[in-house]
């Protein structure tokens, strides 16, 4: 397993996961896991950036995060599915990392910039919300991965993880200013330089059809929907077409849930030659296939779910063994960091008792 290229990613908790995570990240998660050695962050702390006082919700986020991902096919088995919070090395990595990176640069980071935009956060956001980013690179180098599997407004906050990198490695282990990035490792850094990996699968709309699937539009259609509450969302989604003789657009919203969920590539072709042709082919007709096709989906992780359905003592168990082996791999990480920039005083390790 070890011997396993290691990859991490993860999310910041913030409800119920929805199709477009499925789409957008967590198929590829459940892909991965079979070939690579994966770590999977729930980044709480990251949500006390822009809603401290609500911490009981963001716990409760966490667990419900983790029971999506479990429904969805993470396998505990296979990857390692751990707390932010539970992982001291993170912290105190990002601490020293915090030291390598201009102030200026940090603020420059266009990922922050667009979330102050898009989230109103004007000047009042707190010290705390740029250090998120500076925290990110601790969260990915702290478990010393070849790759970040990411959407494509994370990259940003990779490049500023691969900067940190290679100036630990240069100020801290002797790494020479010119050496490739693949080579950190092999001439003494502690830290590989590591590379975003941007999935191709772009972003479902929903069901609005105008906007990206999210929770906080109110547009999304949620792993843990009846099969009931599927088939009336997707009877909603939104095309503006009058008859089933009118041309449709096969760019729609409609026809992006066509693509992205009917398995069979012949009928998802004759669904979109009848459609632009005008032959007959209603909406209604369209949105029953692709409501059958997500009930055939999500029925699997249905049963998956219910194993978890309030068995917090469960989904806590996972999560115990996931933190456990989490943090032994941090630790080693840290130590290693400690050595390098002497910072070396005391051997120690992370354990939990059992009360
Ligand atoms: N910022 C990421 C998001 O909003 C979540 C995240 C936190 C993350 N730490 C990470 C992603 C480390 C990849 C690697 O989606």
């Amino acid at each position: 397993m070890s011997e396993r290229p290691r990859i991490l990613t993860g999310d910041t908790p913030t409800g119920r996961l929805h199709l477009g995570h499925w789409v957008g990240s967590v198929k590829r998660r459940v892909q991965l896991q079979q070939t690579h050695d994966c770590y999977f962050i729930i980044a709480n702390y990251h949500a006390f950036t822009t809603r401290p006082e609500n911490s009981g919700e963001i716990r409760s986020d966490c667990l419900e995060i983790a029971r999506d991902h479990l429904a969805m096919g993470i396998d505990p088995d296979l990857s390692t599915i751990f707390l932010q919070s539970e992982i001291p090395a993170i912290h105190e990595l990002c601490f020293l990392f915090a030291m390598l990176l201009p102030f200026n640069r940090v603020m420059r980071n266009p990922t922050l910039k667009d979330e102050i935009k898009v989230k109103d956060l004007g000047e009042t956001y707190s010290f705390g919300f740029p250090l998120y980013a500076v925290g990110q690179c601790s969260d990915i180098l702290t478990f010393r991965p070849v790759g970040v599997p990411v959407g494509a407004d994370q990259v940003p906050h990779l490049e500023m993880t691969r900067e940190v990198a290679r100036r630990f490695n240069q100020m801290y282990c002797n790494v020479d200013v010119h050496a490739e990035d693949d080579d950190h490792v092999k001439l003494g850094g502690v830290f590989p330089v590591p590379r975003a990996d941007v999935g191709a699968v772009g972003r479902l709309m929903g069901i609005d059809g105008k906007n990206k699937m999210s929770k906080s539009l109110g547009n999304a259609i949620f792993i843990s929907d009846s099969a009931k509450e599927v088939e009336k969302k997707v009877m909603k989604i939104f095309t503006g077409r009058q008859s089933p003789t009118e041309p449709g657009d096969v760019n729609n919203a409609l026809f992006q849930f066509v693509e992205a969920f009917i398995q069979d590539a012949a009928r998802v072709a004759e669904l979109k030659d009848r459609y632009s042709r005008g032959d007959n082919l209603g909406d209604g007709h369209v949105k029953k296939e692709v409501a059958e096709a997500i009930n055939t989906l999500l029925e699997p992780m249905r049963k998956r779910r219910a194993q978890f359905e309030g068995r917090d003592d469960l989904v806590m168990d996972i999560l115990r063994t996931g933190c456990t082996k989490a943090n032994a791999t941090a630790e080693a990480t840290l130590e290693a960091a400690r050595k390098a920039a002497n910072l070396h005083f005391f051997p120690r390790s992370v354990g939990y008792r059992s009360k």
